[in-house]
């Protein structure tokens, strides 16, 4: 396992955890994204997509879903805008990114963690709390209160950990705050060390972003050479190749060199995480609204958003809208504005469906696009705010295809803890794949796949077949009997 320089972990077990890695030492070089959003865009650039059918191996998700197929190689940006009263996060992306910390300081960089380190952390706690901040990365779960847990347990070693792993194919919000902003999320990171309690901290960055793990090892250096980090220790983890690395206990099997297998919870990370000391594990995104909410205070920030989802979203749309993009926008928008304002819509053809916030969540027909953008609202109608990839799909690919696309996937990331999703992906997709699937076997997969899965892999898989089964029986029916 390729390591950077900045890594200082026992990797005693590594040679052992290779198998379960898909990229390890091989270079992105000549590749090609095979990702649902590259999938589903492959009448876009046929010959792009061709490339990637024969491509040896998988690769999972470049990042650059806004224009898919995408080649590794690509460069282009997104179109980048913010809809919501105010930018929360996206304000120096907005502004050219502030790679270097001078120019991060110019927007008021490291204020906040001043600030924080001025007052009793229980004050910092109260505060996020009263912001109802909630996790952008996929559940949504009260940031102050898992904050507050971490800063609970007994005092001793503690660890912060940001999941940077974004493997969501149409998801590239992460990427962009890496790359633009990256000494947001270090002065979040160290902010969240000083309240809780934590001395050290690790991002896991995924190995298909090579560019923000060098940007960000840059930003890192400086900041330690300034010294904002005080006592706080903050080192980058590479990942090789792997989508359910994303789910936290398996990130943190991960970085201790384990096989990355899901963990049975509880205990959760908070109480028993890294080498099973308390650990506090947020997204990139919910630490990128920290900075902001400290500076303007827990009112300002519930200004924004609605309904029991305060604050904006970054959202990134994928290359079959007209304005394929990355979007800060407020909670509350429906989907259809989304779509069409946002989105301005499809390229070409009519809109199918969408999958929002990863390929393993549940499908959003256009009879449910009056749905607001909100973690109760489109939870209500089988969906996901996630973490808030919007991936359309149209007329060019049935719904028999994108199950097999998906449970060919799932069955590929899957840990193999669990039976159920271990061989259940594998027959899902092979069932559809033949065009020939019994609903009996079907129905009795997705029951053991929501009952035992321990994570949401495996429901996640089961809750996008059963949507597909709802919302398009009609198209399925001539595959399952
Ligand atoms: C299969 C799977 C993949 C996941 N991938 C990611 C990911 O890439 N990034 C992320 O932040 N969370 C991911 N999550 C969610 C994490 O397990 C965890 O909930 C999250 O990092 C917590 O941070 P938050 O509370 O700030 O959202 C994934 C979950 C599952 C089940
Ligand atoms: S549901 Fe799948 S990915 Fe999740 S723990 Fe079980 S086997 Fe692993």
């Amino acid at each position: 396992m390729l390591k950077l320089p900045l890594l200082q972990v026992d990797d005693s077990h590594v040679e052992a955890c290779k198998s379960f890695y898909t990229l390890n030492d091989t270079s992105l070089e000549g590749k090609v994204c095979q990702g649902l959003a590259c999938f589903v865009a492959r009448h876009l650039k046929p010959e792009v997509w061709q490339q990637a059918c024969g491509q040896d191996g998988k690769l999972y998700c470049l990042g650059k879903c806004y224009d898919g197929p995408a080649k590794a190689s690509d460069t282009s940006r997104p179109i980048m805008e913010v809809h919501s009263r105010e930018p929360v996060v996206m304000e120096r992306i907005m502004a050219g990114g502030a790679r270097e910390l001078a120019t991060y300081r110019k927007f008021g960089g490291y204020k906040a963690l001043e600030m924080v380190r001025s007052k009793p952390a229980e004050e910092t706690l109260a505060l996020i709390e009263a912001s109802n901040l909630r996790g952008r990365g996929g559940a949504g779960f009260p940031a102050g209160r898992k904050w507050r847990a971490v800063y609970q347990q007994p005092a001793g070693q503690k660890y912060v950990v940001s999941n940077a792993d974004e493997g969501d194919p149409a998801a590239f919000i992460d990427r962009f705050i890496i790359e633009d902003d990256p000494h947001c999320l270090i002065e979040a990171m160290a902010i969240a060390g000083h309240v809780v309690g934590a001395t050290k901290g690790y991002i896991y960055l995924r190995r298909e972003y090579p560019a923000a793990i060098e940007i960000l090892g840059k930003a890192l250096a400086e900041a330690r050479a300034a010294g904002v980090l005080g006592g706080f220790e903050l080192l980058m983890f590479e990942g090789h190749g792997s989508y359910v690395c994303g789910e936290e206990t398996a990130l943190l099997n991960s970085i201790e060199g384990r096989r990355a297998e899901v963990r049975a919870r509880p205990p959760y990370p908070t109480e028993s995480g890294l080498w099973g000391r308390p650990t506090l594990v947020n997204n990139v995104e919910t630490f990128a609204n920290i900075p902001w909410i400290i500076r303007r205070g827990a009112e300002a920030y519930k200004q924004l958003g609605f309904s029991k989802s305060q604050g904006t979203k970054v959202l990134s749309l994928n290359s079959l809208f007209k304005r394929p993009g990355l979007y800060e926008v407020e909670f509350g928008m429906s989907m259809r504005d989304i779509v069409e304002k946002i989105g301005g819509g499809l390229k070409s053809g009519t809109l199918k469906g969408l999958i929002i916030g990863g390929p393993l969540a549940g499908v959003l027909p256009p009879t449910l696009l009056d749905t607001k953008f909100g973690f109760e609202e489109l939870r209500a109608v089988g969906a996901m705010v996630g973490h808030g990839g919007i991936l359309a799909f149209d007329q060019n690919t049935s719904i028999r295809q994108l199950i097999h696309h998906i449970a060919e996937f799932a069955a590929k990331e899957s840990c193999g803890k669990c039976t159920p999703c271990r061989r259940g992906g594998e027959r899902i997709a092979q069932m559809f794949g033949n065009g020939d699937a019994s609903k009996l076997e079907f129905n009795e997969i997705n029951a053991a796949l929501l009952s035992t899965s321990l994570c949401g892999l495996g429901t996640g898989l089961a809750e996008f077949t059963i949507t597909a089964l709802r919302h398009y029986g009609e198209e399925l029916s001539s595959c399952i009997k």
